[in-house]
């Protein structure tokens, strides 16, 4: 698929991986060049609630986060041909999981520890990276969570070896080749 091409698809696009794997990126750069509704999670429920990630997390706690995460995802499945940004903690839950595959295909973005600790350095916003901004904290969690990602993926593309254009046209030869 070209740029400038409208896409429509029948079923959503959702965007799964690790903390800065790229996953608003890659869904920002879909949106604008190919047309799509983008929906992005993490967004969505900060306005929602009117509070950041870090706050949710200190006074509602994650369980409660993690509860409007599924809420979310309920709404969006009822929807076709959206860009769907996750939260990179939405495929720890197997329901999240059952709903995404019910109602899209799952792209699965991945980088090297590295890549990621560059990509979030500066960033305060992600309450689980605290204390872990370090490729070892990365790694280790990232590997906690690999079999998670690699089991709801249907398609998986790395981000830190190409540009954005050709990331987006290997996730839609990948898709095409499904
Ligand atoms: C989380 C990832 C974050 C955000 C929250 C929890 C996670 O989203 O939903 O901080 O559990 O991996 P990004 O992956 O967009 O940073």
């Amino acid at each position: 698929m070209s740029e400038k091409i409208q896409a429509k698809l029948p079923y959503n696009l959702y965007f799964i991986g690790f903390m800065g794997a790229g996953k608003s990126t890659v869904a920002g750069y879909m949106k604008r060049h190919y047309s799509m509704p983008l929906m992005e999670m993490d967004e969505t429920l900060v306005k929602r609630e009117g509070m950041t990630i870090p706050e949710i997390f200190a006074e509602k706690g994650e369980a409660y986060f993690r509860q409007a995460e599924t809420d979310l995802l309920k709404e969006i499945a009822e929807q076709t041909n959206m860009i769907v940004s996750c939260g990179g903690g939405v495929v720890m839950r197997p329901e999240n999981v059952e709903i995404m595959k019910k109602s899209g295909k799952i792209v699965l973005l991945t980088a090297s520890p590295e890549s990621i600790l560059k990509r979030v350095k500066g960033d305060d916003n992600r309450p689980l990276l605290k204390g872990r901004k370090t490729v070892e904290g990365i790694s280790e969690l990232m590997e906690a969570r690999r079999p998670h990602y690699e089991a709801a993926a249907d398609v998986v593309v790395r981000t830190d070896t190409q540009s954005l254009k050709g990331i987006c046209q290997e996730i839609f030869d990948r898709l095409q080749a499904e």
